[in-house]
């Protein structure tokens, strides 16, 4: 049996997401965080926070064989769940089947509106007068899982994709944590 409260952080790159999670932790404790890229600067910052990490780079290697990889890393710490910040890579089918309903991701815009990228330039080009961000269930499909909780943030006259992207992380650091802490207690 996993233990939901288990969590390990899943990052490609800065993890100011993942900083939230570790920071703001309740009622979950962060064991493990792994990134497909040896040099994503939030493993640094999660190496001198004394967590454990791992990583593996997916450069050139096969999807499913990099997922069962991982997937043995995340048994070796016992993860009950799994939480991914930014991590820029889709995983595979049989991934999503052994952690079935156990995996989280966080979504710059308001699901279902805006899968996939450029999130705040589409938000922008559509003359939304809110975006926001979104916690969903990771299925087969991308950013498609159950909405687990969301926020919505303002779009300003003026605003351009990255000061709306600012705004926008600013609720992702709030919201992520707490739907979190809810998940994992469900
Ligand atoms: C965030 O915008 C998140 O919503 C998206 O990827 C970005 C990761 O940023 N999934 P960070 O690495 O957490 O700073």
């Amino acid at each position: 049996m996993r233990d939901p409260r288990r969590v390990a952080i899943l990052i490609s790159g800065r993890g100011s997401n993942m900083k939230a999670l570790v920071e703001q932790a309740d009622g979950y404790e962060v064991v493990l965080v792994a990134s497909n890229k040896p040099l994503a600067p939030g493993l640094e910052w999660a190496r001198g926070e004394g967590l454990p990490t791992w990583t593996w780079d997916s450069k050139g290697v096969d999807k499913e064989e990099f997922d069962r990889l991982l997937s043995e890393a995340l048994d070796d710490h016992e993860v009950g769940t799994v939480a991914l910040a930014g991590f820029m890579r889709i995983l595979s089918p049989w991934f999503v089947e052994q952690w079935r309903a156990r995996i989280v991701n966080i979504h710059p815009s308001l699901l279902p509106k805006y899968q996939g990228l450029d999130t705040h330039a589409r938000a922008l080009a559509a003359g939304d007068p809110i975006s926001g961000c979104s916690v969903h269930l990771v299925t087969e499909e991308l950013d498609a899982g159950e909405v687990l909780g969301s926020a919505e943030v303002s779009i300003e006259p003026g605003d351009t994709a990255e000061i709306l992207e600012q705004r926008v992380l600013a609720a992702e650091h709030q919201l992520y944590p707490k739907v979190l802490s809810e998940f994992v207690d469900r």
